[in-house]
């Protein structure tokens, strides 16, 4: 009984105050709602527009996103953030080209098969693009469903994961999945807020236990209680005729294949490198240190400067780096830690 009202007022509550005009709902298809559903992962629906729309206009479909290289897809995702994500797009599009004939998959155990499509995310794809009964599991409805069913001591594990999935396939409608999907993010994005959750226009207030007892602490996820740690990392900038030296990173983790100043862990690190390319290591400028978050750590980023004003030949173009051409960039992905260094510099 409960789970059909749940899915009757977050439904009612969807037709009148649910979110359809974002640019990915205009024109469905399962291409543009993979691409969507991969932003949105790891990123809020504001900041994603923007780099959706461009996405769109220069990629509007998989064969043309086929034709392009890494570097085309990392460059439109440079200051998204999580560049796995857009790895794991030129991953599929190969994939689904090799084997599904060039056809997006349409079935959620082809779907969760290509990188970076987890259930949920395949299950977004189709309710979203086809109205398919399937169910989706991120933040938001996890979020939603411990605090309306007032779920004590949860923990991410996959213990919790398999209760919160089984509840949400309880309560998903059979022939309104996209509807009720897209209404329960946006109860979750708009209202039930992760900080102050604004239940006095929630449409679940009546039957939700933490808005009964007041209590949204006690329904939440226990925190670990991380502290995140601070790294520092040296940058060297190397600047010549309003080009600068920037090379593959290498810190596999965060920015893989994306370009970077050539980067280290320590000043003496740094120094040995400038040393061993002939770099005068006593005429280098200092930069401001500043800090930048990442989700994991903070990075204290320490840029230092060095002005060539004569050809070395330790920087000739090769595989792993190139003079990045201020006047006339290159189309490469870059971090934007990068851009924040190069705007300081201009
Ligand atoms: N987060 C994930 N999918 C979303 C969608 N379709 N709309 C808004 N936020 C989302
Ligand atoms: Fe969230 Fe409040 Fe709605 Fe409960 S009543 S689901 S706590 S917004």
């Amino acid at each position: 009984m409960i789970f059909h009202n749940f899915s009757r007022l977050v439904l009612n509550w969807y037709h009148i105050h649910g979110r359809k005009n974002l640019p990915w709902q205009k024109d469905k298809t399962l291409y543009k709602v993979w691409i969507s559903e991969i932003m949105l992962q790891q990123t809020q629906v504001k900041t994603v527009i923007p780099y959706f729309k461009k996405f769109i206009l220069k990629f509007p479909n998989l064969n043309i996103l086929n034709q392009a290289n890494l570097n085309d897809i990392l460059h439109l995702w440079s200051g998204l953030g999580y560049y796995t994500r857009a790895e794991n797009i030129y991953k599929t599009a190969k994939i689904i080209k090799q084997k599904f004939n060039g056809k997006f998959p349409d079935n959620i155990v082809d779907l969760v098969q290509l990188p970076g499509i987890g259930k949920s995310t395949a299950g977004a794809i189709l309710s979203f693009t086809l109205n398919y009964f399937y169910s989706i599991l991120d933040g938001n409805v996890q979020r939603i469903l411990i605090r309306h069913y007032g779920i004590t001591k949860c923990s991410k594990n996959s213990e919790t994961r398999k209760k919160l999935w089984n509840l949400i396939e309880n309560i998903t409608p059979l022939h309104h999945a996209g509807g009720f999907n897209q209404g329960i993010i946006d109860i979750g994005a708009l209202i039930c807020t992760h900080r102050i959750p604004k239940c006095d226009f929630c449409p679940l207030n009546l039957t939700c236990i933490a808005y009964k007892e007041k209590e949204w602490k006690k329904y939440s996820f226990q925190s670990s209680k991380k502290i995140k740690s601070t790294k520092k990392y040296w940058f060297i900038i190397i600047y010549f005729e309003n080009k600068i030296w920037m090379q593959k990173n290498t810190i596999k983790r965060i920015w893989n294949n994306l370009f970077c100043f050539p980067m280290f862990n320590n000043k003496k690190q740094a120094i040995q490198w400038m040393k061993e390319h002939h770099i005068n290591v006593k005429k280098y400028k200092k930069i401001n240190s500043f800090h930048h978050e990442f989700s994991h750590f903070t990075m204290q980023a320490n840029p230092i400067l060095i002005k060539l004003f004569f050809q070395n030949n330790f920087f000739n173009i090769n595989k792993q780096g190139i003079w990045y051409d201020l006047k006339k960039p290159q189309k490469i992905g870059v971090p934007t830690i990068v851009k924040k260094i190069l705007k300081l510099l201009i």
